[in-house]
């Protein structure tokens, strides 16, 4: 995830027991780039273990490959092609979801990208930009092409972060392409990933938002499936997530607004399952220093409610909403 998924973050999530693998912000590909550092030292010391695929963005077919042919030095499992992001700004340059409006560019991408990529070519994208009249051409090209992997989350662009997630259109895609599926889209906890693996006959489930509200949801994923009892963290256990993140997350050199602006993008989410009535969000929103921001969250996760457990869904009703300092900085 864009802005989220840094070195840094890697580090605090497989620290709590990562998922099976990783994949990077994104690349950007146009004529004048070159692989961003930041996300190169993701790839090289994010010290999890685990595989890191490395995600791109674009359109221009030459600099595609160029970019593939730099990428392939790094030790990453696969390359993977964002046809995904709802960003205007993005789709508006006719990459990311804004590729999904155009099969035939993707036929060009995705022949250019199997015959660079000698090994794992994966990609990532909605069912639509703002309908589904293209899903099945597009999966027959993913067909074609020979993709290895597909992970589709099942809302149009139009649809965002908030429409409901389609998971049957997931299934059809699961029936539609040769290659293993993974479903995305409010994976929101082990036991619905569980019952997302039934319904949609995925191969696996992809986690963004979720994760990051709840990082110990891969180690918990692992232990519902092999029956043995599922950790629970208690919101204790969060506030030391949060002062994880507060440390290598974000820029201490930077002003304190800034920082508290940085912590409340994570916030927004692990604020979603503190209390029922969204009142730790309300109060989170309205700091604006990192002093006041962390004595907020002593407030609502320490003393009295420091053993209570930090339930494994959202609570109902509440929502992750963007503000000025937590929007997504997703751009092109
Ligand atoms: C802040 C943020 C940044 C994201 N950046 C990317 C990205 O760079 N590449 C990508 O494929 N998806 C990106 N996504 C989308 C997620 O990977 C995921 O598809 C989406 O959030 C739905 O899954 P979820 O309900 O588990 O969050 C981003 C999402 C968020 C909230």
């Amino acid at each position: 995830m864009q802005d989220v998924t840094t070195t840094a973050f890697m580090q605090v999530i497989g620290r709590r027991g990562a998922p099976d693998w990783f994949v990077t912000e994104y690349f950007r590909v146009h004529e004048t780039s070159t692989p961003e550092e930041a996300i190169v030292d993701s790839i090289l010391n994010h010290a999890t273990g685990r595989p890191v695929f490395a995600q791109i963005i674009g359109e221009d077919v030459p600099h595609i490959v160029r970019t593939i042919h730099l990428l392939t030095r790094l030790p990453i499992a696969g390359i993977d092609l964002n046809m995904g992001c709802p960003a205007p700004k993005v789709y508006r340059k006719n990459v990311g979801g804004g590729l999904l409006r155009d099969p035939e560019k993707i036929d060009q991408i995705l022949g250019a990208m199997r015959a660079a990529i000698a090994g794992t070519f994966t990609v990532k994208m909605r069912i639509g930009f703002d309908g589904m009249q293209h899903f099945d051409r597009i999966l027959s090209l993913i067909a074609k092409h020979r993709v290895d992997l597909l992970t589709v989350h099942g809302r149009t662009v139009k649809g965002m972060y908030w429409s409901e997630v389609d998971y049957s259109a997931i299934a059809h895609a699961v029936r539609s392409v040769p290659c293993p599926v993974i479903a995305n889209g409010d994976v929101t906890s082990a036991q619905k990933a569980t019952h997302l693996l039934k319904e949609t006959g995925a191969w696996g489930m992809m986690m963004g938002r979720h994760a990051i509200r709840n990082p110990w949801v891969f180690r918990q994923w692992r232990e519902h499936q092999q029956g043995q009892p599922v950790y629970q963290p208690t919101l204790q256990d969060v506030r030391i997530y949060i002062q994880e993140l507060a440390e290598v997350c974000c820029d201490a050199a930077k002003a304190t607004e800034k920082q508290a602006g940085r912590l409340k993008k994570f916030l927004n989410f692990i604020g979603l399952a503190v209390d029922a009535e969204g009142k730790f969000l309300h109060a989170m929103r309205r700091t604006e220093t990192m002093r006041d921001l962390l004595q907020c969250c002593d407030e609502f996760l320490l003393g009295a409610q420091a053993s209570t457990h930090y339930p494994v869904e959202p609570y109902r009703g509440l929502v992750a909403r963007p503000t000025r300092e937590t929007q997504q900085t997703c751009e092109f």
